[in-house]
């Protein structure tokens, strides 16, 4: 029964109760039975019974909202209780850490994970600085003043985004992770505040595990480079050999002039600098990658890679074509991985082109428009099926026979795009494939 009919309900009976009993003590004091005539007697009698009468109507109302403020009471301690479990309940079965702080970066709330996560106990962390605690010393002065413009503006980069950071553990180490951060208001006596709640999520395994899938993809890479290292290398080595047999072949007949042998010499350190080059270069990119993001020309980018993949095209007759614009095409990257990437576009063309008949083209162009800078490479492989086009970036997808394709190529270079903050797309083009890499362009 509804809480209204209840609380009424007994305040009516209690009001006639009531009534009852006044009628009868009236009639009782004067002698009478408490007789329907009787009762029809006094109240001719006396006219001020009819405002006893009202009893029932003022009990029942007055009960009525009684039980209403009661009931709001009740309700809302109750409704208090549950979000309090809730929120217990929540906090401790999370797996990301979760930590909420105030408007002066205090931490008011924090749960189990993060203890795990972080190292610090709850009474440790509470009512401390959030920066102070999990923030590399280097990006504390950023997290303050983020804070406060976001307190004076109500803007913030960080807010409803989920981004990667680095973040410090009690015992000193940092480590890289994702957070998420949502706002909200917590109501004080005369106005609300701002409160932020951080989702973190420790993902030193996941970068490992993509770096080490990085890593075989580009040792593959590397194992399919040989034969166009091998042949750069041999270049300047006979250029070397050249050198010097003929110096030798002048020095013994004894017409070696001094500035044939300063010539000749000069020539031979020039090679070796270009095949100590070309060494480092291919040492470089074995390197498991640790480098800092920073501002790389894309143009130089896609050179390089075709300088390392030169004579694996030449070998396969492919025709290379580029169209690299003048402008500035500066992106923020790392140059290494991208070339892994334009080499992973150029193997997957000439796997492509392998079987064709007809013309083998490779076209690359890079150039830049309000959207960024884009690297385009294009095929005459006759592109790629419809039916497995949604797969092609997935790990471990690949068409090719055993011992050929490990299938990591495209989706390590997905994550290599991803991680500079842009996109890699294909469509299929007239006779072959269009791989698009777009990402922002850094002035
Ligand atoms: N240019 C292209 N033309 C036609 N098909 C392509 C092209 N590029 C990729 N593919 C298809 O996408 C699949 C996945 O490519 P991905 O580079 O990820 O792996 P893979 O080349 O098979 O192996 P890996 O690169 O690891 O040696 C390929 O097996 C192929 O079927
Ligand atoms: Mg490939």
């Amino acid at each position: 029964m509804n809480y209204t009919f209840r609380y009424t309900g007994t305040g009516i009976i209690f009001g006639w109760a009531f009534v009852f009993a006044a009628w009868a003590i009236d009639l009782l004091i004067v002698g009478l039975m408490p007789t329907p005539a009787n009762i029809i007697q006094i109240h001719i009698n006396n006219p001020v019974i009819f405002i006893v009468d009202m009893a029932p109507i003022v009990l029942g109302i007055s009960f009525y909202y009684f039980g209403k403020l009661y009931q709001r009471l009740y309700n809302q301690y109750s409704e208090a209780q549950n979000s309090r479990a809730r929120f217990t309940a929540l906090m401790d079965s999370a797996f990301d850490a979760i930590i909420i702080i105030d408007d002066h970066g205090l931490v008011t709330d924090y749960n189990a994970a993060a203890e795990a996560i972080f190292g610090y106990k709850y009474r440790e962390a509470v009512g401390k600085d959030l920066a102070a605690l999990i923030i590399p010393h280097r990006y504390r002065e950023a997290h303050n003043q983020g804070l406060k413009a976001f307190l004076e503006t109500g803007k913030g980069p960080l807010i409803g985004q989920r981004v990667e950071i680095e973040a410090l553990h009690h015992d000193g180490h940092e480590f890289p992770a994702e957070v998420a951060i949502e706002k909200f208001n917590i109501l004080t006596n005369d106005s609300s505040d701002s409160a932020f709640v951080g989702f973190i999520r420790d993902i030193t395994e996941r970068k490992d595990a993509a770096a080490k899938l990085i890593q075989a993809s580009k040792l593959s890479t590397l194992g399919e480079m040989a034969t166009s290292v091998a042949h750069e290398l041999n270049q300047p080595l006979n250029v070397i050999r050249m050198a010097a047999g003929n110096s030798w072949r002048k020095i013994s007949k004894g017409t070696a002039t001094y500035e044939y042998l300063n010539a000749k010499l000069e020539r031979i350190e020039e090679q070796t600098v270009r095949a100590s080059a070309i060494i480092d270069h291919m040492r470089m990119f074995g390197r498991e990658a640790n480098e800092e993001l920073e501002p790389i020309n894309a143009r130089a980018v896609v050179t390089n890679a075709l300088s390392l993949m030169g004579e694996q095209l030449r070998l396969a007759g492919i025709e290379i074509v580029t169209k690299f614009s003048e402008d500035c095409l500066l992106i923020l990257g790392h140059s290494i991985q991208m070339e892994q990437v334009i080499l992973n576009l150029l193997t997957n063309a000439i796997d492509a082109m392998a079987e064709s008949e007809g013309e083998k083209k490779i076209t690359l162009r890079v150039f830049k428009d309000d959207k960024g800078v884009h690297i385009t490479a294009e095929d005459t492989g006759s592109g790629i099926p419809e039916d497995i086009l949604p797969r092609i970036f997935e790990p471990f997808y690949t068409t090719k026979e055993m011992g050929k394709g490990t299938g990591l190529g495209l989706s390590v270079s997905y994550g290599i795009i991803n991680d500079m903050n842009g996109i890699i797309v294909v469509d299929n083009i007239d006779g072959g494939a269009r791989f698009t890499i777009t990402l922002p362009s850094v002035s």
